[in-house]
């Protein structure tokens, strides 16, 4: 399915404004994922009956973005002109957020997101790393191979994109499920450390 976007007097309704370019998932072929195999077959123009793949458009605060952050973990009361700050400044660093979701095409809803965030380096020829954080899928929607999908996406999208690591951090309980998707702990730097003071 290719992107029809709204058009109000010849122009994209603002609201309707992607975080980035669309084109750059339609280049995505997962076929090139020897490892995993979906079954039924999935891809970026058909992840499902009713179901599309897209970057994170400003409008989605009203198609329940953050309500299936929510199912992740703590959103806060973030009000819409938060939102749309929070987008203007991701879009306002090209190349660098990729929020992408899944919308039930006929609810309007958005059932399914996760991004994949680059991070530019001095080192390695100042090359580029990839992390992939916030993946949740909304719990009525899970099991249909739709988180599986959604980080296979953006790893491909990573290596398209010329990144020479891609991460993620996780709870011991899904090192599994993303273990089945060729992520394995680095040996010897499997340790994670967080800042626990306030203002450290
Ligand atoms: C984790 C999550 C995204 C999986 O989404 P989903 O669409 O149900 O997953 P899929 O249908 O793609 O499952 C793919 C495979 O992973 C397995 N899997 C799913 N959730 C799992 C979990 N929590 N632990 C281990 N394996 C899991 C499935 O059994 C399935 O295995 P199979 O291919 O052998 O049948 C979803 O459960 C979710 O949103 N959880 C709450 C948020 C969360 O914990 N996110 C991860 C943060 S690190």
């Amino acid at each position: 399915m290719s992107e029809q976007p709204l058009r109000c007097s010849g122009a994209i309704r603002p609201e309707e404004e992607n975080l980035y370019d669309r084109r750059i998932l339609e280049e995505v072929k997962l076929e090139e994922w020897a490892k995993v195999v979906f079954d039924p077959t999935l891809s970026v123009d058909d992840p499902g009956e009713g179901l599309f793949i897209r970057p994170l458009r400003r409008s989605d605060y009203n198609k329940g973005f953050l309500q299936l952050l929510g199912q992740l973990t703590s959103v806060g009361d973030v009000t819409e002109d938060q939102f749309r700050e929070t987008f203007k400044k991701m879009k306002s660093s090209p190349d660098t957020y990729f929020v992408t979701v899944i919308e039930d095409v006929n609810t309007g809803d958005v059932i399914g997101t996760t991004t994949l965030f680059i991070e530019q380096k001095f080192i390695r020829g100042c090359a580029r790393r990839a992390r992939i954080e916030d993946v949740v899928v909304n719990d009525k929607y899970r099991g249909k191979q739709l988180g599986k999908f959604l980080v296979i996406v953006l790893v491909l999208l990573a290596k398209s994109l010329g990144c020479y690591k891609i991460s993620l951090d996780c709870r011991d309980t899904m090192i599994p499920f993303y273990e089945s998707l060729g992520f394995s702990k680095e040996p010897q730097n499997g340790n994670f450390l967080k800042s626990q003071k306030k203002n450290a």
